[in-house]
């Protein structure tokens, strides 16, 4: 698995969402999109994007670990920031217990996500890749 790459199409794609939303606030006149903007923006975009370049420059050898990291950091922004969609905004009128355990699951996910990153750079010996 290319971690840097995956990181990097999915950062891209949360970035375009990101702006998309911080245009549709700026010209509907209504902010309600602003904590789900902020999260995109903050957590798919720029998140993401750091990781994708830790990859990229460190190219750390436990891949186990990467996997999982990478897998829970994607999994952890998707799911928390649509569940604060959900939750926030309820768009399909599901279940109040619905919208929080999804907004739940993803928060949770993108918790284990950093929790795996900060054991990858501890365990990693830190030295840039010379390729
Ligand atoms: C086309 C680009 C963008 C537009 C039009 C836009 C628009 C907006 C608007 C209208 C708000 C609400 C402002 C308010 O509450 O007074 C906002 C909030 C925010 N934006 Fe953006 N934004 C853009 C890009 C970004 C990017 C790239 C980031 C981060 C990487 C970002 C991060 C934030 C954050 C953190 C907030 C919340 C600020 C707060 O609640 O105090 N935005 N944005």
């Amino acid at each position: 698995m290319n971690h840097a790459k995956i990181l990097l199409i999915f950062s891209a794609i949360f970035g375009i969402i990101g702006v998309g939303l911080g245009a549709h606030m700026s010209g509907a006149g209504s902010y309600a999109f602003r904590p789900i903007h902020a999260h995109v923006s903050l957590v798919g975009w720029l998140t993401l994007f750091a990781w994708s370049m830790y990859y990229k420059v460190y190219q750390p050898k436990r891949k186990t670990l990467s996997n999982w990291q990478t897998i829970t950091g994607v999994v952890g922004a998707i799911g928390l920031t649509m569940g604060m969609w959900f939750y926030n905004m309820n768009p399909f009128g599901l279940p109040d217990g619905v919208t929080l355990a999804f907004y739940i699951a993803g928060g949770m996910a993108l918790v284990v996500a950093f929790l795996l990153f900060l054991l990858l750079v501890i365990l990693e010996d830190g030295k840039k890749s010379k390729a």
